[in-house]
């Protein structure tokens, strides 16, 4: 494919998965319209240019540690990242810059350290977020440190936020940390840096989130690009997903699936960032063996605190579920939801697992873990009511019983399957001719080609 075609954009995503995956398929819906693409990435989970030949590749060394390069103390690495990477993106910026006219910065909004170096620079920058809108009017609410939410009392958690319904105050975006104030500083920076910026895009729909993107707008004065699901703008086996993966996606669970009957089978993953205790990893296996439905489960490695991959489970586990259960190490998940043998998707509500889950018309059973994921987990059970959350942690009855409610003849289990087709339907509806979508992105382009106006004027 051609590498320079239009005007040049630069996209810098924040280097974890969840947030790689959707930056890198926003890269390919501006490159079918006529950009070119500069990727601008770290050194840490730094991606291999040759799976993307039609793109140009930028590596900054970020200079941050092992220790804080572990993704399984979120906070740290996040205020690491939007430290070192100043220096070596301001190089970066301007070497970019003396080659060639930029037409702007697309920026993951958790990069917020962007904004100040792009001002420097004269050069416009976009924001990305890779969550849904639902989620970032909670984090907005929150990151207004005056509004009373916290410290969170354990005797309040199941009351409800009278300013942002049907959230309790358990489900707001909080991660678990001994340095609440650190959090509130991530939070301030990011939303209000994506304030300053000239313009959003959302991988979310309006049908979907008409709501909170109508709350947003009233409260940012930027423009909103809701142009999602960014993954559906392709066909799902072009492969955009696998290039991306920084694991390995084991293909073997596709042959595996095909031997069963249609929804027949419970995908079970837990993303690439959230982790679990021995005693909970014992309680889903035994969980999804008691439901007596055949089910594929991806166990990343380091998962379980304290352990490499399987070593919790009892000895002959593996061997006893043969031929009704599977387990991978990673798997091509937007393949599998889209596989006719999956009949239910048991997710930590991650918001590129629920928008795929959303887009194949697959119910959830939701079990969030950290910061967005308690929204989303709220909107899937309680606003679109596609699925069902374990509200008691992971207990093996509660487990069971959610399954079979999901996968057999029970009324709600149906109404809820029915529903969750309805919004596969609207979601296609979006991208196509004259769907919200599809128009948001036109907005875009023009957009886009208007600042890159303002930029050749002002030189
Ligand atoms: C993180 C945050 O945890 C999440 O809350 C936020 O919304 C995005 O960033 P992550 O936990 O990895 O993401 O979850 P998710 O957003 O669901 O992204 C995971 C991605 O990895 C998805 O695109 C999924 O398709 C892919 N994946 C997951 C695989 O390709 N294989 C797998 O086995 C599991």
């Amino acid at each position: 494919m051609e590498k320079n075609k239009g005007p040049r954009l630069l996209l810098i995503p924040l280097p974890v998965q969840g947030h790689i995956n959707p930056m890198l398929q926003l890269a390919q819906i501006l490159h079918s319209n006529a950009f070119s693409i500069t990727i601008i990435h770290t050194s840490f989970n730094s991606l291999n240019p040759s799976n993307y030949p039609h793109f140009n590749f930028c590596c900054i060394q970020d200079g941050i540690s092992e220790t804080e390069s572990s993704t399984s103390d979120l906070l740290n690495f996040l205020i690491q990242l939007n430290t070192r990477c100043v220096k070596p993106f301001k190089e970066c910026l301007g070497k970019l810059l003396s080659e060639e006219p930029i037409a702007c910065l697309i920026s993951d909004a958790m990069c917020y350290y962007t904004q100040d170096v792009a001002t420097s620079f004269n050069l416009p920058r976009l924001v990305l977020r890779t969550s849904g809108a639902s989620s970032f009017v909670a984090f907005t609410a929150l990151a207004l440190r005056g509004k009373g939410y916290i410290p969170i009392q354990e005797s309040k958690m199941e009351d409800e936020v009278t300013e942002l319904p049907p959230l309790r105050v358990k489900d707001l975006p909080m991660i678990n940390t001994k340095e609440p104030d650190k959090y509130y500083e991530v939070l301030y920076n990011s939303v209000n840096k994506t304030k300053t910026s000239l313009g959003v895009i959302w991988n979310t729909f309006e049908d979907l989130e008409s709501s909170s993107l109508a709350t947003l707008s009233q409260q940012f004065s930027v423009p909103m690009f809701p142009i999602g699901p960014f993954h559906k703008h392709f066909p799902t086996n072009n492969n955009t997903s696998s290039c991306s993966s920084l694991i390995p996606q084991d293909q073997n669970c596709i042959s595996w699936l095909n031997k069963h009957k249609p929804e027949s089978v419970v995908y079970v993953s837990l993303g690439s960032l959230a982790s679990i205790t021995e005693e909970e990893f014992l309680e889903i296996a035994c969980g999804l063996v008691n439901s007596d439905h055949p089910f594929l489960w991806v166990v990343r490695p380091g998962l379980v605190h304290g352990y490499e991959w399987l070593e919790p489970l009892p000895s002959g586990f593996v061997e006893n579920i043969e031929g009704r259960g599977y387990i991978v190490k990673w798997a091509p998940q937007q393949e599998i939801l889209a596989h006719e043998a999956i009949g239910l998707f048991w997710t930590h509500n991650g918001w590129n697992s629920t928008l795929e889950s959303i887009c194949e018309g697959v119910p959830m059973i939701c079990m969030p873990c950290f910061t967005d994921q308690k929204v989303n987990a709220r909107y899937v059970s309680h606003v679109w009511k596609v699925g069902l959350q374990l509200e008691n942690g992971m207990e093996r009855g509660e487990i069971e019983w959610t399954i079979r409610k999901l996968m057999e003849g029970d009324i709600e289990g149906k109404e809820i399957r029915d529903r969750a087709l309805k919004l596969k339907e609207e979601a296609k509806v979006c991208l196509g001719l004259g769907g919200s979508s599809c128009s948001s992105l036109e907005r875009l382009v023009a957009h886009i080609l208007s600042l890159e106006l303002f930029n050749f004027e002002a030189s």
